[in-house]
């Protein structure tokens, strides 16, 4: 009898177990490599609250900014392999899966944020998110960061100032090929390390965003930035296509609701801190800003173009013309 009593309390206690096993919520890791006062970081959070608050009782989401998880060199592999479900690397960061995102780093190819913007949302653009899919990563939305500048320990007017200088890129041939276009040196390194490559003057400069440049202190170890506004620095939203399709249809309709508002308080803190943290750069009397008059900005359009034609056939005629027309705004 007690040993019955027994098995019964054991076995309730099981199903109790059971029941507590299947109804914890999912976790969902969402792994970045930047800081969390950046439009990426903002944006990563406020998914994270989204989808807890309306679907908390399904999902978890933990988020891992500053390469805490992985680092940019990989992960990619781990969202592949399942270890990560969500990422926004940027959009230079895809080649080994696809060349046509090469398209955003083509240096001066979109006039002003808008300009991008246009692109991304329309059906060239659109058609962009689901290129890598057959390899395991669907495009679920595009996210701003903002224009590139140049970060220097010498000053940066015209291209012949970058000649025999290193700079960090991001890895992207495209972006090598702009860097050797005016005689530079780039050097393909993960974001986490910029910041004591500069400091140890492994390297003289770099290009990124003002949100980056401020987050990750690289004005205190960067006396000069050029105000290029040479090129993009965007963000691809990724997921597992295989995470993503197992999941219910009814989830991932709220899931991809959550991420469209997240993205949207992202990009308006995106166009918030490209002014913000600019101009906490200049108020910190750290690093001086340049700023190139129209005819030195051609000297570094006419240097940098010819980079077009060399990746016009990897990337798509037809896509590049695309980009050019969303200028007309
Ligand atoms: C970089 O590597 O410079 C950027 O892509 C970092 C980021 O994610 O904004």
């Amino acid at each position: 009898m007690t040993h019955t009593r027994f098995s019964l309390s054991a076995l309730a206690a099981a199903t109790l177990f059971s029941f507590a096993v299947q109804a914890a919520p999912v976790e969902i890791k969402f792994s970045h490599v930047v800081a969390e006062n950046t439009p990426k970081g903002q944006m990563a959070l406020k998914f994270k609250s989204l989808v807890e608050s309306t679907m908390g009782d399904k999902y978890e989401v933990k988020v891992y900014p500053n390469s805490q998880l992985f680092g940019d060199g990989k992960e990619l592999e781990a969202l592949i392999l399942g270890d990560v479900h969500f990422i926004a690397p940027s959009l230079s960061k895809f080649s080994k899966y696809t060349k046509q995102l090469q398209l955003f780093d083509l240096p001066f190819l979109f006039k002003d944020m808008e300009a991008v913007d246009r692109f991304q949302q329309g059906p060239a653009g659109q058609s962009l998110l689901r290129s890598m899919e057959k390899k395991g990563i669907l495009g679920l939305g595009y996210l701003h960061n903002g224009l590139k500048q140049l970060s220097s320990s010498d000053p940066l007017r015209v291209p012949a100032d970058a000649s025999g200088k290193k700079f960090r890129i991001m890895s992207s041939d495209v972006l090598a090929a702009q860097f050797e276009a005016v005689d530079a040196v780039p050097l393909k390194k993960p974001f986490s390390e910029v910041f004591t490559l500069l400091q140890t003057r492994a390297i003289d400069g770099q290009e990124n965003t003002w949100s980056n440049i401020y987050s990750k202190k690289f004005f205190e170890v960067q006396p000069y930035i050029t105000e290029s506004n040479h090129g993009v620095l965007d963000y691809l939203v990724a997921t597992s296509a295989f995470f993503w399709s197992d999941l219910p249809a009814e989830d991932r309709q709220q899931l991809q609701a959550a991420l469209a508002e997240s993205i949207a308080y992202g990009n308006a803190i995106a166009i918030e801190k490209a002014q913000a943290d600019k101009q906490a750069i200049i108020d910190s009397g750290r690093s001086k800003v340049i700023t190139i008059n129209e005819s030195e900005r051609q000297q570094w359009v006419d240097a940098m173009k010819p980079v077009w034609q060399a990746f016009e056939k990897e990337i798509g005629a037809e896509l590049i013309q695309a980009a050019i027309e969303s200028n007309q705004g």
